[in-house]
């Protein structure tokens, strides 16, 4: 959860079961206030039908009707290959990379990516 005016929102299916959350925000205080950035998160089993794109497309909505003019993922480590695959497919582009900035669990160390997308 993030307090407002940060926003969480939760997709769901016909019967109101949460499927995914999704959390979005200012990424810095004042003179950072005007960028983006947020957070997504698809349970196991309703991965792989929409439900990521449609929160990823419901930040967009909301941050570009909020005035903020760009978002920034800070942190997708780079062998999240179904996030960098989803953010890239909406218009997000690598901007920065951290080496080794993410120790993976089996991996061991994989790079950070930085994500930039303009809004309109
Ligand atoms: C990343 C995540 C939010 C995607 O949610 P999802 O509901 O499975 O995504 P969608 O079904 O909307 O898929 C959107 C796109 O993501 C990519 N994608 C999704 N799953 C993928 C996979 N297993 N492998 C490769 N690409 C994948 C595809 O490009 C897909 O588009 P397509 O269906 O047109 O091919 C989900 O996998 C998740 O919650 N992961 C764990 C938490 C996490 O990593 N959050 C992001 C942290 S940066």
């Amino acid at each position: 959860m993030v307090a407002a005016p940060g926003r969480v929102v939760v997709a769901t299916d016909d019967n109101n079961a949460v499927l995914g959350t999704a959390n979005m925000y200012a990424n810095r205080p004042n003179q950072g206030a005007h960028v983006a950035s947020g957070s997504f998160m698809v349970a196991a089993p309703a991965r792989g039908r929409g439900v990521g794109r449609a929160l990823v497309r419901d930040m967009i909505a909301w941050t570009t009707a909020s005035g903020f003019s760009s978002i920034q993922f800070n942190a997708v480590a780079a062998s999240n290959e179904a996030a960098t695959r989803l953010y890239t497919s909406e218009g997000f582009r690598i901007i920065g990379s951290a080496t080794g900035g993410f120790i993976h669990p089996s991996l061991g160390p994989v790079d950070l990516l930085i994500l930039w997308r303009d809004l309109p």
